[in-house]
């Protein structure tokens, strides 16, 4: 038994909070079904019936520009058999969206067309049988898709990040790579290990060849559910940039010559995608040398991260750590981000504080 009371450190959540599938799938329908979350970005869809596929929370989506230039987004499945109604990952859709299985048609902006050859019964009502959409709005080059209708639009949502970033030139930036992994680790495990920079010294030691580790710092905006990362740089700050985790899941790095743009994709309890954009002012192939080795720099950082952590959830889901203690020094944007967990499933239930027992 540990000893628990009285003490002056909080403690991570409890190692069940982060294999569990039933706790999972609240916070897929709680947190990522109902916050914003990065998709895409604005250069993929150019032109009406442009479009990229994707999964939001789990669910398979496609966002489309409609002919007015705005982005859409729907789920990619048809209303009447259900079909898969874009395979590819991206595409251009033509005048009309049609369904491969029994070519219903649908409009750039998700009415249905027409149900070819339905039958002569009256009472069917195209309007009836448009396309479930999700919210879908545009950020400086980047496009954000959500769930659950309804709720603060993105600007809101992104609160003073969009007036701190708005001096950062992301219109000039353009896309240069990607680079995606899945790994057997829990979004709330991943989330912990972004927001502390205890480990950096013994895990990053590029990082801190470049950074003046002694002066990172956290500042945690509760209520506005993200964090601001001050890293300065060793050599003074030459190069200035600006350093986000937006709650539940996005990291915003911001340079005035690129950025590198990176979110959390669920896929189950103890499972995500990593997906990290890289964006950079020159994209010429004179320059493809240098942006390649930028980005291969900092995801390395991440691949640093990704194998400690995978150990990490190995022994999570192992049953013998049960929770440990956080430092508060190093640790504090840790509880920071299980109390925003736990005020968007709305009660401790589930996620036991240690005080609570
Ligand atoms: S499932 Fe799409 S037309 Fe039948
Ligand atoms: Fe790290």
């Amino acid at each position: 038994m540990i000893a628990t009371n009285n003490a002056d450190f909080d403690w991570t959540l409890s190692s069940s909070d982060y294999r569990d599938p039933a706790l999972f799938q609240r916070e897929r329908k709680e947190i990522f079904a109902r916050n914003w979350m990065l998709f895409s970005w604005s250069e993929r869809l150019r032109e009406p019936g442009d479009y990229v596929t994707g999964t939001v929370a789990g669910y398979p989506v496609f966002a489309m520009r409609d002919d007015r230039g705005r982005v859409r987004a729907f789920h990619n499945v048809c209303r009447h058999r259900g079909a898969q109604l874009l395979a590819d990952a991206s595409g251009q859709c033509g005048k009309l969206l049609v369904c491969p299985y029994h070519s219903w048609s649908y409009t750039r902006d998700g009415r249905l067309n027409k149900a070819v050859d339905f039958g002569s019964d009256a009472s069917f009502d195209p309007e009836a049988w448009s396309l479930h959409a999700l919210d879908a709005e545009e950020w400086r080059g980047l496009i954000f898709l959500r769930v659950k209708r309804g709720g603060p639009g993105l600007v809101e949502w992104l609160g003073p990040i969009h007036d701190m970033a708005a001096d950062y030139p992301l219109e000039q930036q353009h896309y240069f790579m990607s680079k995606n992994r899945d790994c057997a680790v829990d979004w709330k495990v991943y989330g912990e290990n972004y927001l502390e920079c205890y480990h950096c010294r013994t895990m990053h030691p590029g990082l801190c060849a470049a950074m003046d580790i002694d002066n990172y710092r956290i500042d945690t905006y509760q209520r506005e559910k993200f964090f601001h990362l001050h890293a300065p740089k060793r050599d003074g700050g030459l190069t200035r940039g600006l350093y986000f985790y937006r709650f539940p899941s996005l990291m915003l790095n911001l340079y005035d010559w690129g950025s590198s743009i990176a979110t959390i994709e669920p896929l189950g309890a103890g499972a995500i995608r990593h997906i990290n954009w890289y964006f950079f002012t020159d994209v010429s192939p004179e320059k493809a040398e240098e942006n390649r080795k930028s980005a291969e720099w900092s995801a390395e950082i991440v691949s640093e991260d990704l194998a400690i952590i995978t150990g990490v959830q190995r022994n999570l889901n192992a049953g013998v750590y049960e929770r440990g203690p956080l430092s508060p020094k190093y640790e504090a944007a840790v509880k920071g981000f299980q109390d925003m967990v736990r005020d968007e499933l709305g009660d401790r239930g589930p996620l036991r504080s240690v005080a609570a027992e």
